[in-house]
């Protein structure tokens, strides 16, 4: 337990506890981190942070009260439309992320199926297997059945899979700008006609590419098509807080129509508290990110947008030469613009999980991803200054991977014997000694300190229910206080 502060802390001493919590954090201004944090410069930075704290405290909740927000919003709404092919029928929002976009489409598919397709009892979604969970949490919580479609051998939605997976309850089709898993873009104009010609809604998810993917294609990289420029699209998420670089907190949501986005719109007029219309999820909206995503755009504009891209992916093409020249090692996939991801190079390549976990060992973070195993890897621009450390860095964990070692077979016996337990108990048991064993392998209470073990663990679990239990297990123990001292 810990009690409700007695009394009030100074501000010195409540800021120098702040700064000290953070020692442990990993050092995203060093680049260290490939993916959750997206960087340009502590000049930005300041702008940003200046734009969000002239308006932390205002709420996005009523543009009447704020009209400087509704000028924001529907300014950054219709600068994204623009960018990605649309014109001034589009109508969208700013969400607070990719994933309250996405949770906005699926509800607006499924109330604008319960109007024009009122037939369909439990409707359903075609995802191509890369899509983003954010589909599957959505169609948890709003009753939407999803179908998962396997991806062509280069990891691109398969179109042909994906049409045989419609059926007459299906209302929407997804396809990826890029995918996160291995950063390629899915065939969007053949998915987008294929969902037309059906009668269906189509989503492309630009949450990571919606920022980045038309200046990379400015450049003159090859990108295929993937907007409104696309018939047949009918929607399109783009993060401003990934690739647009503004503050945490911002994503844009854009229909084709307004008659769709009313679909994603809540109004009831029946509340003792007055009329109550809410445009998204939340109801509160903080009014820090939509300033900072305005301040950004206006900042940077096409130029600045065009000129951190071409640093960028100048840095991307040098290090996937770098991890292709590391035996053992390669670039999954044929990436079309900064995320990608690494795997063995063949059958008898590195374990990429060992590779990560010698990597956290000089101080980097690579997600672990599976079928097939993979480390995830975003670039942004603040990897331009760190490329050649980390290719010296990744060099030197494949080297220590590729000797033999005593630990390495200890694993692999654990892992066997794991498995072969896993089989015969319980579901309740089998989480609860995969959780053991995983701390044991990997170093015990919170975050395991080697996580290739656990990994490996639950990647070859046979039972989805029980890895499901473990990876709750460990998300309770993980968000649960524990003093520290
Ligand atoms: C393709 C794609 N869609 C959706 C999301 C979810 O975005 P968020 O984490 O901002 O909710 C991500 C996040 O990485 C993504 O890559």
């Amino acid at each position: 337990m810990l009690p409700f502060p007695a009394r009030g802390r100074s501000r010195d001493e409540v800021l120098s506890a702040m700064r000290a919590a953070r020692d442990h954090d990993i050092r995203w201004k060093q680049g260290r981190v490939f993916g959750l944090v997206y960087h340009i410069s502590d000049e930005i930075d300041a702008l940003l942070q200046e734009a969000f704290s002239l308006f932390f405290a205002e709420n996005g909740l009523n543009p009447t009260a704020f009209p400087s927000l509704q000028k924001f919003e529907t300014e950054i709404v219709a600068m994204s439309a623009s960018l990605l092919g649309g014109d001034e029928h589009v109508r969208g929002n700013v969400t607070s992320g990719g994933t309250e976009s996405l949770l906005c489409v699926v509800k607006a598919a499924r109330d604008w199926a319960r109007v024009h397709r009122p037939e369909i009892t439990q409707p359903e979604i075609v995802l191509p297997v890369s899509g983003h969970p954010a589909f599957d949490k959505a169609g948890h919580y709003f009753g939407v059945k999803i179908v998962h479609v396997p991806v062509r051998e280069d990891l691109r939605a398969d179109v042909s899979a994906m049409i045989r997976a419609v059926t007459p309850d299906t209302i929407l089709m997804v396809g990826s700008a890029p995918a996160y898993p291995h950063g390629v873009v899915d065939p969007i104009p053949e998915l987008a006609a294929a969902a037309r010609e059906l009668g269906l809604l189509f989503h492309v998810d630009a949450c990571v590419g919606g920022f980045m993917l038309p200046f990379v294609r400015k450049l003159g990289y090859p990108v295929p098509d993937f907007d409104f420029r696309v018939e047949g699209v009918t929607s399109i998420s783009a993060d401003l807080h990934k690739y647009g670089y503004a503050a945490k907190g911002a994503s844009v949501i854009l229909y084709r129509s307004a008659e769709l986005r009313r679909q994603q719109m809540f109004v009831t007029t029946e509340w003792s508290g007055g009329i109550y219309p809410s445009p998204t999820l939340a109801g509160t909206r903080p009014a820090g990110p939509i300033a900072a995503a305005w301040a950004i755009l206006n900042y940077l504009g096409e130029d600045g947008y065009l000129d951190i891209t071409a640093k960028t992916m100048e840095t991307v093409r040098r290090i996937q030469a770098g991890i292709n020249a590391i035996p053992g090692l390669k670039v999954m996939s044929d990436p079309e613009m900064s995320v990608f991801a690494i795997g063995p190079a063949d059958k008898n390549g590195l374990d990429v999980y060992e590779v990560a976990d010698e990597l956290s060992r000089r101080g980097w973070h690579l997600d672990r991803q599976h079928f097939p195993q993979t480390l995830h890897i975003t670039v942004n621009y603040v990897h331009t200054a760190v490329a050649d450390e980390f290719l010296r860095d990744l060099a030197s964990a494949a080297e220590t991977v590729r000797r033999p070692g005593v630990r390495k077979t200890l694993t692999r016996v654990a892992l066997g014997a794991a498995n072969a337990v896993a089989r015969v108990l319980p579901a309740a048991w089998t989480s609860r000694l995969m959780s053991k064993i995983s701390a044991l392998l990997g170093g015990g209470g919170g975050l395991p300190g080697r996580m290739a073990p656990m990994y490996g663990l639950i990647g070859t679990l046979p039972n989805r229910g029980d890895l499901k239990e473990l990876v709750l297990d460990l998300l309770d123990g993980m968000t649960r206080y524990v003093r520290r001292n």
